[in-house]
């Protein structure tokens, strides 16, 4: 029952759903959007709806678990109040779209990740996913009352807790419901039976019952781009949640979890490889770079410190609405050790003022496409058809009105030049993605 379908060559894509109001710190303060979004179902609801309307692949929520801040007293945490809950809400509202929660495999026992994330696969009729990390970071473990362990550690938990997870997935069997009030018989006893799996970091009795969900059970996803997750993802994720800057290195990172994939046995198309892609869409660029800047504040002139360093040239920050010298450009040279130099530089010779440079997001988390819908869907392309992405995580500055701007402005070019789908052909976030039944664990790995 191994079978891969074929999602052909079209290109997946993922809504980036963190604390409801987008990826640019700022935008909790634009005008329109309600300050207290944090706090709204609703509001999560509407942006889910947005994206499924946009015939988005899934939604993703990342987790610490738990808020990471620098200083709230300026700043909205980044994360959900609970992805589980939230995912909970936005399940009976939406209809197609994959729901893809982080759990972490540290701080959980398998047990109640087991429980929860089949609970929201039958109640969402199978489109949950589970994004399995080890979480990194002390102030993480703090929440928890611990150290973070050693990554030898972290990453043997998780590999025992996957397995562990996916036997409970499978230990109420497939056909093991009968609920038959006539003859009053409710279960096939011998079909629903304890895992009795015990690791040298985690254990489980089971069963857990639960019956299978449309899907059978949630899809895996990994984050990370680390040898250690290539090797956690290529044994058992069928999606990646990545983050690359260049085209070389996301196909250099797609074609390791690939290979990992390929060592433990399964077909590497089992894997997909997905990168961030960070968006303010707007009629043209200077529209999108006001935008930008109106959301950056007084932060765009702290960056210019470590544009500096980026580019090798001592940088003014009295002159923030000056391009570069022409002896400042001839002495630039990209920093061996920031991957995202080269396109700094780049944008630097155009003749953008330091200003706008700095607005292009050249020193964000992903690349960052500021301007017409267009200049997104050429990005997409682009790295699509290099075999370097087998899709994008969509991550936009402001959610109230940016996953609308993508979907409107973006998602039609992309349909149109037969790289999108026009409409879900499936029901499951599996069949969205092409990836393989499975029930329980995967005996080849
Ligand atoms: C795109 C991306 C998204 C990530 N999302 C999360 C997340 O939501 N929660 C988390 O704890 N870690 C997240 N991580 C971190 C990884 O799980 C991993 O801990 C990190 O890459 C460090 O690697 P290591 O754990 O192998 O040292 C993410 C990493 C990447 C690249």
């Amino acid at each position: 029952m191994n079978q891969i379908s074929n999602i052909g060559n079209k290109m997946l894509i993922g809504l980036h759903l963190g604390n409801g109001y987008g990826s640019q710190p700022g935008a909790w303060r634009m005008p329109g959007v309600d300050p207290q979004s944090y706090t709204s179902f609703d509001a999560r609801v509407k942006q889910a709806q947005a994206a499924e309307r946009g015939k988005f692949h899934f939604l993703f929520l990342p987790d610490g678990p738990g808020a990471v801040l620098a200083d709230i007293a300026t700043e909205s945490p980044a994360f959900n109040l609970d992805v589980m809950m939230t995912l909970a809400a936005v399940a009976r509202e939406t209809n197609r779209i994959g729901l893809v929660a982080t759990g972490s495999t540290t701080f959980n026992e398998p047990f109640n990740l087991a429980r929860q994330f089949k609970a929201l696969d039958v109640m969402s009729h199978g489109r949950a996913g589970w994004n399995a990390i080890t979480s990194s970071g002390e102030d993480v473990a703090a929440n928890y009352g611990k150290k973070i362990p050693s990554s030898e550690d972290r990453y043997g938990r998780a590999h025992e807790v996957v397995q562990l997870i996916q036997a409970l997935w499978g230990s109420w069997g497939k056909d093991a419901w009968v609920h038959d009030q006539q003859s009053g018989h409710f279960a096939k006893k011998d079909q629903i039976l304890p895992i009795n799996l015990q690791g040298k970091y985690a254990g489980s009795r089971g069963p857990l019952y639960i019956p299978p969900s449309e899907q059978g059970q949630p899809v895996i996803f990994h984050a990370g781009g680390s040898p250690n997750a290539h090797e956690l993802a290529g044994r058992f994720a069928n999606a990646v949640i990545g983050a690359a800057f260049t085209i070389d290195d996301a196909r250099a990172q797609r074609n390791a979890f690939r290979e990992a994939a390929k060592s433990y046995g399964r077909n590497p198309d089992e894997i997909k490889y997905i990168p961030g892609l960070m968006t303010t869409i707007a009629k043209d660029r200077r529209t999108a770079l006001d935008r930008r800047i109106q959301l950056a504040g007084e932060s765009l002139a702290q960056r210019a410190g470590y544009l500096q360093q980026m580019l090798g040239i001592p940088i003014d920050v009295r002159r923030m609405d000056e391009p570069f010298s022409k002896e400042q450009l001839a002495d630039a040279r990209p920093s061996r050790y920031d991957p995202r130099s080269p396109h700094a530089l780049k944008i630097a010779k155009e003749g953008w003022s330091l200003r706008d440079i700095l607005a292009h997001g050249v020193i964000d988390y992903h690349p960052v496409i500021v301007g017409p819908g267009i200049e997104a869907a050429d990005h997409m392309q682009a790295w699509f058809e290099a075999g370097a992405a087998d899709g994008f995580w969509i991550s936009p500055d402001v959610n109230a009105d940016g996953i609308d701007a993508f979907v409107d402005e973006v998602v039609p070019i992309l349909q149109q030049r037969g790289l999108f789908h026009q409409e879900y052909d499936g029901k499951t976030l599996r069949s969205h993605l092409g990836a393989p039944d499975q029930y329980g664990i995967d005996p080849r790995v």
